[in-house]
Order: C-alpha cells, then structure tokens, then sequence
C-alpha cells in the first residue's frame, strides 16, 4: 500500500528522461561534507546496513540520536532446522531481503535515498558472504549518490549503542562485549581507539549459551524473535533451581583466577557429559530448566567476576572511567545486566546498557557508529572492501583518507 504512493520506477525513469543532465548532477563527497559541517545534529540523518550475520538490518538514525526507522528481517526460522548458522544460505537470504529491506526503511523515515546524509555499513567482523552483500549495497547506494560512506566495526557499532542521543556516556569508559562472536573487555578511549583487557581463550558466551540450549533439547524461539537460542535458554531458567546441578565457575582456580580473559568451553563441555552420564534427562522440562539455571548461573558469575578484574586493571592503567557499558546479544539478557550492575555499582559508577532489543544485532547501531564517526570525519573510500577477522584494538591502525570536518554545532 504505502509502496504504491511512490513513483513506479518505471515513471521515475520517464520524469529523469525530461530531466537536463545538469539537473541530475549531485554535489561530490567533499561537496556534501562541507554542507554536512553546517548543519545541526538533528538534522544529520544516516542510514545504517548490517549483515554480518544472520539479521537483515537497516535503520536511519538522526545525529542527535532519534531513531527514524528500522527493519530487521532475521532468519531464525531458515537456520532453525540445521541447529545453527548455514553462512551459504545467510548470503542468499541477505540478497533476497536487503533491497526491500533498505526500501522500507527509507519509507519508513519518509526519505528518498537522497535526503540520507551518509551511509553506513558493517565492514566487519563476520561472514564473509554475509559481510559482502550489504558492503556492496552501501558502496554502490553511496557511490552513485556521492553519500560519504562509513565503514564500521559490528563491535564498536554494539559499543557505542550506549552513547545514542546521551550526552553523559562520555570517553573513558569500560566496555564489556558479549555476544555470538565476542565476549571481550576493553577500555573505550575514544570512537576508534580501544584497549583490549581480556578476551575468551576457547567459545564466546553467546557460542556457550546456544550450544548448551541445544544439548538442553530447548526449542529455537519463535521466528520474531531476536538473539537464537539465548533467550529460550534464559527462558527455561527461569523456570530451574540452580542448585540442583552445582557447576564450577569457569577459570576461578589459582593461576587463572588472576587474569581477566575467558572461558566457556569447558562449562559447556561440563554439561554434554552430565547430560552423555545420564546425569539429567534432556527430554525432561525440569531437568532442562533445573540445568539451564546452573549453567546460566555459572555463566553470569564468570562474566561478573571478570569484568570486575577488567575494572581493576582499567584503573591500574590509570583509566579514570565515566561508568561500565555492556552490549551485544548475551547483555539483553536479565540475569546478565543484574551482575554487571553490582559490579558497576561496586565501582561506583552506572552500568549502561542499551534496551535489550537493541542489543541484539540491529542497524541503528550501525547507523549510530555511522554518526559518531561522520562527526570525526572517519570515512571511507567507495573502494573499501569487508574484513573478516577485525580486532577491535586495531581499529585506530585504519587509513582514513577522506577526513572531514566535524558536524558538531
Ligand atoms: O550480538 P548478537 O545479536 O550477534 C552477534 O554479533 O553475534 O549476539 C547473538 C548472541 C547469540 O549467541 C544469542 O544466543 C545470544 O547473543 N543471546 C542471548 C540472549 N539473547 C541473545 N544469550 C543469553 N540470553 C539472552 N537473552
Ligand atoms: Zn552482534
């Protein structure tokens, strides 16, 4: 319905066939930074793709954080029947949905891809076939419209969620990023500067949860429903007595209990052979519930107790951080946001993290990075191709040829 209130291409193609070629020219990258440079936040508008993994994802968000529109079409319901990511069909399923994907989200904000100021797009890290089919569509939409184009990082676009439309999450701050492909803590000097304080040796946490989901039996969650398996995890238990099935607290013995990186797969591991010794009954709901309570226990006290040492080592670095932000998937969930908040409030500052929906992989996220590094004028050329494996600390070693200048009032 609302598709059929705009021009039909084919009508489009006959107004631009009125047109003189010089009322089709468009200002170029440099031109439309120095307009940008003039204009107040509130008025920046960037559009954000994120395929990195399996969600479809855009959004256009203004530059003093609204949030204009978003889709997210996920695919939970194609991965499903295989028990986990196929990256082949995450490709296809990202060819087949991006472009109206990114159609409704401009329709959405009521905006024609011109009105956009910037594009903005994950770069990396993720599937490479996955990371290929929004990079190309950022590129060529940019390219053609001669939009300043911003290459970001899925984890500092998790990051800097935090900072949206908040003009008091400030630099420093300790940053705590948990998801499918990353359970790591840094310090966040800046936009594109961080430090690296500990990272998981073995499985992220995200890995950990959805492994153990399906050892546990549980169901995938419905289709609409953001984050895999995580949430059916948390789910059951809360329905489990976690002291049914004590679990040991991953690396809280001697030597390792004094460094800050992590561990899950040897928790993991702990509960495939209780379940293979016939310890519980995985086709039972209260052994499922009762052993997903003591892993997610076991799970939440690791990533407390960690984060409280990054803490310590932040402030040994002589960080003097503003509060804690925690993100990505595995932060949306409850018994994980409780722990980080007594750790925040040990350490005397706020925990921020973004809505629980936010945390899950989205575009607004990648439409804010966008924003905040427009601002610092860290763009990127049209040529830019997608990284796989991207260390988030090595960010700040990126070349960034095209600087402009700050849009900040
Ligand atoms: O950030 P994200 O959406 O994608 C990646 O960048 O990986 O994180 C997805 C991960 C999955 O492993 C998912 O199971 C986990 O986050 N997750 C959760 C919850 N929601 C999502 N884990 C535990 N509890 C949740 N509520
Ligand atoms: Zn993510």
């Amino acid at each position: 319905m609302i598709l059929a209130r705009r021009l039909s291409t084919k009508a489009q193609t006959r107004v631009l066939g009125t047109k003189a070629p010089a009322q089709m020219r468009v200002l170029s990258t440099k031109a439309q930074i120095r307009v940008l440079s003039t204009k107040a936040p509130a008025q920046i508008r960037v559009l954000g793709i994120e395929t990195s993994c399996d969600d479809t994802a855009a959004a256009v968000v203004s530059g003093d954080g609204r949030i204009l529109s978003e889709t997210n079409r996920h695919q939970h319901s194609v991965h499903a029947a295989f028990g986990g990511i196929v990256p082949g069909l995450a490709a296809a399923h990202h060819q087949a949905n991006l472009p109206l994907v990114l159609r409704q989200t401009l329709l959405g904000a009521g905006l024609r891809i011109g009105d956009v100021d910037a594009v903005a797009v994950t770069r990396g890290p993720g599937m490479a076939a996955s990371l290929g089919v929004g990079v190309a569509a950022a590129k060529a939409l940019a390219a053609v419209h001669a939009l300043p184009l911003v290459g970001v990082h899925h984890m500092e676009a998790h990051a800097l969620l935090a900072r949206m439309g908040r003009d008091d999450v400030r630099f420093p701050f300790v940053c705590v990023l948990v998801s499918g492909g990353h359970t790591t803590t840094l310090v966040a000097h800046d936009v594109n500067r961080y430090t690296t304080i500990g990272a998981t040796r073995d499985d992220s946490v995200g890995e950990a949860f959805d492994k153990v989901a399906r050892d546990l039996g549980l169901a995938w969650p419905d289709a609409q429903d953001g984050g895999g398996l995580g949430p059916a995890l948390e789910q059951a238990a809360a329905r489990g007595d976690a002291a049914r099935f004590p679990l040991p607290v991953p690396m809280d013995k001697s030597a390792s209990a004094a460094s800050p990186d992590f561990s899950f797969a040897g928790l993991k591991t702990h509960v495939r052979r209780m379940r293979d010794a016939g310890a519980f009954d995985a086709r039972a709901p209260q052994d499922q519930a009762d052993m997903a309570a003591a892993f997610q226990r076991a799970a939440v006290a690791h990533l407390r107790k960690k984060t409280a040492l990054a803490c310590r080592r932040a402030r040994a670095m002589g960080v003097d951080f503003s509060c804690i932000v925690a993100s990505g998937g595995v932060a949306s969930n409850a018994a994980v946001r409780r722990a980080l908040a007594a750790v925040a409030e040990a350490e005397r500052v706020p925990l921020e993290c973004p809505p629980p929906r936010l945390c899950t992989d989205n575009g607004v996220m990648v439409a804010w990075a966008g924003v905040e590094r427009l601002r610092r004028g860290l763009l990127d050329p049209y040529t830019f191709d997608f990284i796989q494996r991207w260390p988030l600390d090595r960010l700040s070693e990126m070349p960034y040829p095209a600087r402009a200048s700050s849009f900040d009032p």
